[in-house]
């Protein structure tokens, strides 16, 4: 009873970046409206449905990641009368809509952790949280040597009623999000309340913040190799991320989307941002009786060579196929340097080659068995913006680190729609109209009309392979079988004969099947991959032999 029937298994779903998409006030910010507005751009470019980064009222201290009421809409995005409109013109067009689920943490001007810093040590209040006494002398000293994802201690000392310092809050990412304590059984059956709160207004799923999270070690103890957790922003720390118990929690959203999906016979998608080590703990997310579907980023990290695309391809295959869920692909987010950027590296000034890869990597991505997901503006080929001076920086992680090095306001700079010079159509309002981020001058080049007009266009290859996938049953989920290649070269057939190549040198190589030409993500001449390109082809059968 596999598939056909459930629309998420091969379904392709754009993210929405909100406050980047389009801005229908004139602030500066996008909002709900635009995403309303921007929905028959969205049809015509032929995705399934749209994911929408966190609108909840919140500081914005990590742009809407720190939600202070779960249950509304924050006035800078719009209202619930809005959301409501938006979540209608989107079923009528047949697109569906996720919302990003934020459970690891709120914000600290959420009323349960404004009321656990008026109560005291050992209350109720506080034992929704993490408190715990600092050590040392007195106290002065961090419960455990955790780090948070974006810098520093994972921990912040509060005072105490009487004016003296006194516990500590866990909080893994920005001290203005705190971690709920999910040992506490009321914070299950708050965010149970809360999903029921938004699939009852008609949405059809979740993407879950950090959801390898949630539980931590229950006695919060010293990390081995603090010096690691530090290094990275994945998700390293054994104590405090991956821990068994979070696994109940997806099977109880599970069965909450289920008892949905019985009422009224439409599916619901739980989509998990998991980074764990392997794409074996990663399968365990996705469970017949868990999770839908989870990103699997190693798509995205792997470096532009061959081989390491055949691994993870192939690991991903056999761990996450093994559990009956389909792969998630994903190559950008929010959180990541644009991929033309990305594949550019070494930069080489105009080569190109960026570009290049990353029209190939798409074509790769949207030819593979299972979900794909497509952060905005990558159909339009954007690089990140790695020039945005220090003083319009927004990230947490520059003001926490003192660093640009991972920081992710280059990926969110707002889209160009139209026109020569910034706002781009992005805000309708007053001509002075300032976009939160300023956008360069090149973004001119990107902008969604020109775009549109160009067949050459990265949002022309994205459209076509997306119809593609549409018409093709090859292209649906299925088996992937791999073919002799020459080295740099990956082949693969889908299905009855759909074959897509990618050469991932700078070399042209003999095409590796002899076939009618479908698409390409740049010129291809007969019989001949170019460097730096994929292509697909439906096959006369006389593609090399299968490996
Ligand atoms: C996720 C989000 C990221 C956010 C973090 C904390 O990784 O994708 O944008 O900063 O969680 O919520």
């Amino acid at each position: 009873m596999l598939s056909k029937y459930h629309w998420w298994r091969d379904a392709v779903i754009y993210q929405v970046y909100v406050r980047s998409f389009l801005d229908s006030t004139g602030d500066g910010v996008g909002d709900l409206a635009g995403v309303r507005a921007g929905l028959p751009y969205l049809k015509k470019l032929g995705v399934d449905g749209i994911w929408l980064s966190p609108f909840y009222p919140s500081p914005q201290h990590d742009h809407g990641y720190d939600v202070a009421d779960y249950c509304d809409v924050d006035p800078l995005f719009g209202d619930l009368a809005e959301f409501d409109q938006l979540v209608a013109a989107a079923r009528r067009l047949g697109i569906k809509v996720l919302l990003d689920i934020v459970p690891n943490h709120c914000s600290s001007e959420h009323p349960w952790f404004e009321e656990a810093l008026h109560a005291a040590p050992g209350s109720a209040a506080r034992a929704r949280f993490h408190f715990a006494d600092g050590r040392g002398p007195d106290g002065s000293e961090p419960p455990n040597n955790w780090h948070s994802m974006f810098g520093g201690p994972a921990w912040s000392r509060v005072t105490e009623a009487d004016g003296r310092p006194g516990q500590w809050y866990l909080h893994m990412f920005a001290p203005e999000q705190p971690d709920w304590n999910w040992r506490n059984p009321e914070i299950g059956a708050e965010f149970d309340r809360i999903l029921r709160f938004w699939l009852d207004r008609g949405i059809d799923g979740f993407r879950i913040d950090v959801a390898a999270g949630l539980f931590k070690h229950p006695e919060l103890p010293d990390s081995d190799d603090p010096e690691a957790d530090a290094r990275t922003r994945d998700s390293v720390n054994p104590l405090a991320w991956n821990q068994p118990e979070v696994h109940e929690v997806w099977r109880g959203w599970r069965s909450i989307c289920e008892e949905y999906t019985a009422r009224d016979g439409r599916d619901r998608l739980l989509v998990g941002e998991v980074s764990v080590p392997t794409a074996r703990e990663h399968a365990q997310y996705v469970r017949s009786d868990e999770l839908h579907q989870a990103f699997f980023f190693d798509l995205l990290s792997a470096p532009w060579e061959a081989d390491a695309f055949r691994k993870v391809i192939s690991e991903a295959m056999q761990d996450i196929a093994g559990t009956g869920s389909t792969v998630t692909w994903v190559l950008n987010n929010h959180d990541q340097v644009r991929t033309v950027t990305r594949y550019g590296e070494p930069a080489t000034e105009g080569s190109g080659l960026g570009a290049a890869r990353a029209r190939a990597a798409a074509l790769l991505m949207l030819a593979l068995p299972g979900a794909a997901y497509i952060y905005q503006g990558e159909e339009l080929g954007l690089p990140e913006v790695v020039d945005l001076p220090d003083d319009v920086l927004t990230d947490p992680i520059f003001h926490r680190t003192g660093s640009r090095a991972r920081i992710r306001d280059g990926c969110r700079v707002p889209l160009p729609w139209s026109g020569q010079a910034s706002p781009f159509g992005f805000t309708s309002g007053a001509e002075s109209a300032k976009p939160w981020l300023p956008q360069p001058e090149y973004f001119a080049e990107y902008a969604t009309d020109r775009a549109l007009a160009d067949t050459r266009s990265f949002w022309h290859l994205y459209r076509d392979g997306l119809q593609l996938r549409e018409a093709l049953p090859q292209l649906g989920e299925g088996a992937l079988r791999w073919l002799d290649s020459p080295p740099g070269v990956l082949a693969f057939v889908r299905g009855d004969g759909l074959v897509c190549a990618v050469n991932f040198g700078t070399a042209p190589t003999p095409a590796p099947v002899s076939g009618t030409p479908l698409l390409s993500s740049g010129p291809c001449p007969a019989g001949v991959l170019p460097g730096s390109t994929a292509a697909w082809w439906m096959s006369d059968g006389t593609e090399s032999p299968a490996l």
